[in-house]
């Protein structure tokens, strides 16, 4: 049986995140990572685990995120499953939990999935690979959240540790019977 990683991302940072799960527990079962848009049809008898990682933009997850838990709700809460989240809020340690993330905690609240780990990861700031009026959202967000705001500088804020650390816990959830 295998593990299916499914992300949502815009600029590549949570699909960066989700290969870099996958080659932290590929030694101990295999993994399929996919792009959230791809996912239309999932062929749910190869896998025991899913893990889905979504980012934020502009306050949201994107729509595609709560499409695909509810057209797959029996196929998760059969498996051994977790989600995590990628924005820059959680850049601030103290943001960086479930609990203690808003979107991350809005979004478990809000779903009837209930999935077996969570975690919250910061993601990055790239500002030369903005458009024109995401750089000045972004500048304007950050200079009123005291973030960095020179627009020529691209910061990764993701702690790979603590990225494998979670990949290692969720291989070692005890699997479920179904
Ligand atoms: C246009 C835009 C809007 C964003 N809005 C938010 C936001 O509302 N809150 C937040 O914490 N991070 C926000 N971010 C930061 C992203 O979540 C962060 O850059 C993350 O690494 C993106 O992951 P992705 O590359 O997988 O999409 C925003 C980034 C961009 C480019």
């Amino acid at each position: 049986m295998k593990t299916l990683i499914i992300f949502s991302s815009r600029d590549g940072q949570t699909r960066e995140i989700s290969a870099a799960i996958a080659s932290e527990i590929k030694h101990i079962q295999h993994c399929d990572v996919v792009n959230i848009l791809h996912a239309g049809h999932v062929d749910w008898e190869n896998y025991d685990r899913v893990l889905i990682g979504a980012s934020i933009r502009y306050g949201h997850f994107h729509p595609a995120l709560a499409k695909f838990v509810a057209a797959n709700l029996p196929a998760l809460r059969e498996r051994v499953s977790g989600f995590f989240s990628v924005n820059l809020t959680a850049r601030k340690p103290e943001k960086r939990t479930p609990q203690t993330n808003a979107y991350t905690r809005k979004f478990l609240l809000s779903t009837p999935w209930e999935p077996d780990c969570c975690a919250v990861f910061a993601g990055a700031l790239r500002y030369p690979r903005y458009s024109w009026f995401d750089r000045i959202m972004i500048q304007f967000i950050m200079r009123m959240t005291g973030g960095e705001t020179n627009a020529s500088k691209e910061v990764e804020y993701t702690d790979w540790q603590q990225v494998r650390r979670f990949a290692q816990d969720f291989s070692a959830l005890p699997g479920k019977t179904h």
